[in-house]
């Protein structure tokens, strides 16, 4: 009787709790969607360009592992090929302008800078078959880039490659409301894509912080990985085909609509998370789940990364076929959050906390759903997995608290230079990464740890007033030594770009890597395609 009791004033004490408006609520800044990430940051330049020794031209990007000599056999531009472009996609689409070309030569960090003078607009398929076979031909290389959002230096060119930027192939193809599966060109921007099965009443099986800038083939190129990545799964089961344009200008047309298809090989796949570099994606096929009507997120506080472990646990066990989003951030991450993005305001504002979890559920019976989340949270309190939390009430803190997590990245770009690493790791050991390493830097930089709790994703930063050597000398080759060593990822959802292509046998042996250079030179003899990236160098043409 008396532990009913004691359970019921807690239950009492919860609700009040979890429904607690937030102090003034309705002044939390509504999540402007439709940011431009391109744009809004201090430019911290970190490349060198080391020159050119006896007419080979080399360049090093933040540290000497990422130290690249161009490849000789590429051509260079001349105004021939100028005219052969302009002649198909016309003036307007062959880009020579020089601020458009800082901007797209700039990666989305301001860490890596090419030096291309020269963007490409297809509007169709046939224009980059042409374009891909005639730089063949002449051996001019390219870059694919899309929302230019990639955090690894894939999406820009590393010299003075062409970058083809197939945006302006933005239509919507198909939808077909029966089987939920939308056929688009690569061209469309994420958001768009959210947008427009929203209202057909279904949702994109990807979601992430940059979706108002990244394009659907750039998301199917990186693999990306997102916020919902627990409950829909990865790309590669999400993508039903796709279409994409060899380096000799073949057209692959693997763009099924169907959920099995065991004929053989599914080269589909090769194509999703290659970054470029062995095709340009033209168009998506894709699976997307119907929209269900209540969706529930709650912003907890935890004591210890122990807890926010316990709690995965349990929200798995616990919310099972409703849990539809679980991620964390470290109270560094909060601490900049708070300090740089404007109208950010802290939902649990008593106390920092050392850890926040962001739980979402999303389901189809409103009552349910709410009934299910508020008995797990209760009994996660009472097992003191959660210190304090609160339930978002409406839409607008809804996208409040999840304005916190995605804005991680924009603050730490705010706050300086950021050392970015985007690990896989089995989730018990994966903050101790973060503990050892503000152990090994000391004073020197601040780390930051947060991430996709749910998918054994940590995103590990080290944030500093600038990049220099004496940090990443503590952080390189540690963080990598440490993640092969707990048999983890290198990358988990980010890629490989130029950052990490001479990282790979950190988490792949040396005969997949030589499989994987096989295929390389089977579809792209000439390596045209995003050279320098994915693969070690040793091993680029
Ligand atoms: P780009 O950056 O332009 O290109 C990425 C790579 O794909 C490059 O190698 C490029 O050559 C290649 N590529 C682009 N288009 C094509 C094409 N049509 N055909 C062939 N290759 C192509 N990533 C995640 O996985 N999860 C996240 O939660 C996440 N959150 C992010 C939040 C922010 C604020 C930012 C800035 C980035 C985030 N990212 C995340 C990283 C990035 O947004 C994703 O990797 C995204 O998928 C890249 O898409 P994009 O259109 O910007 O591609
Ligand atoms: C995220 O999850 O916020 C993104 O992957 C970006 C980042 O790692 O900074
Ligand atoms: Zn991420």
């Amino acid at each position: 009787m008396e532990k009913l009791r004691a359970t019921s004033n807690l239950r009492r004490s919860l609700k009040s709790l979890l429904n607690r408006r937030l102090s003034s609520g309705s002044d939390f800044t509504h999540f402007n969607q439709k940011r431009s990430f391109q744009t809004s940051f201090n430019p911290i330049r970190d490349y060198k360009s080391v020159g050119e020794v006896n007419a080979v031209q080399y360049r090093c990007f933040s540290s000497v592992s990422t130290l690249v000599q161009r490849n000789p056999s590429f051509s260079t531009l001349n105004s021939d090929d100028i005219s052969y472009f302009k002649r198909f996609l016309g003036e307007k689409n062959v880009i020579q302008d020089e601020d458009r070309l800082e901007t797209v030569n700039t990666d989305w960090m301001h860490k890596y800078k090419g030096s291309s003078k020269l963007l490409l607009q297809p509007r169709s398929t046939e224009e980059v078959s042409q374009i891909l076979r005639y730089c063949n031909s002449r051996c001019l290389a390219v870059v694919p880039q899309a929302g230019n959002t990639g955090l690894v230096g894939g999406s820009v060119p590393v010299f003075d490659e062409v970058i083809v930027n197939v945006g302006s192939m933005n239509n919507i193809i198909s939808f077909d409301k029966v089987s939920g599966i939308l056929v688009c060109e690569a061209g469309c921007i994420l958001e768009n894509l959210i947008s427009f099965l929203d209202n057909k009443g279904f949702v994109m099986p990807l979601d992430l912080g940059a979706k108002g800038s990244c394009q659907i083939g750039g998301n199917v190129s990186t693999n990306a990985g997102g916020l919902r990545l627990v409950r829909y799964g990865s790309l590669h089961g999400n993508v039903l085909g796709l279409e994409a344009v060899l380096a000799n200008g073949d057209v692959l047309d693997m763009l099924g609509t169907l959920r099995k298809d065991n004929t053989g090989y599914d080269l589909k796949h090769l194509f999703i998370g290659s970054e470029g570099s062995l095709g340009i994606v033209t168009k998506v096929s894709i699976l997307t789940p119907p929209k269900l009507s209540s969706v529930n997120l709650a912003f907890l506080a935890c004591k210890d990364y122990s807890s926010c472990q316990k709690l995965l646990v349990e929200a798995k066990r616990k919310l099972g076929e409703i849990l539809s989003a679980i991620e964390f951030l470290d109270d560094q991450a909060m601490v900049l959050v708070l300090h740089h993005l404007d109208g950010v305001r802290n939902p649990l504002p008593t106390s920092m906390h050392n850890f926040y979890v962001l739980i979402e559920t999303t389901g189809s019976d409103e009552s349910f759903d709410r009934e299910k989340l508020e008995a797990f949270l209760l009994s996660s309190m009472e097992g003191g997995l959660i210190s304090d939390g609160v339930l978002a009430q409406d839409i607008n803190q809804l996208s409040s608290f999840w304005r916190i997590r995605e804005g991680v990245p924009e603050a730490l770009m705010k706050a300086g230079a950021v050392y970015k690493y985007d690990l896989s790791l089995p989730v018990e050991k994966m903050y101790n990464l973060v503990d050892d390493m503000r152990v090994r830097l000391g004073n020197l930089a601040k780390v930051v740890g947060y991430g996709h709790l749910g998918d054994g994703n940590l995103h590990l930063n080290i944030s500093a007033p600038q990049y220099n050597d004496a940090i990443l000398q503590q952080i390189e080759p540690y963080v990598y030594e440490w993640t092969s060593k707990h048999r983890g990822s290198i990358s988990a959802e980010h890629g490989l770009g130029l950052m990490k292509a001479n990282q790979i046998y950190y988490s792949k042996t040396p005969e997949t890597v030589q499989i994987m250079a096989s295929i390389k030179t089977l579809l792209d003899p000439n390596g045209i395609l995003n050279p320098y990236k994915v693969l070690p160098h040793s091993l680029n043409r």
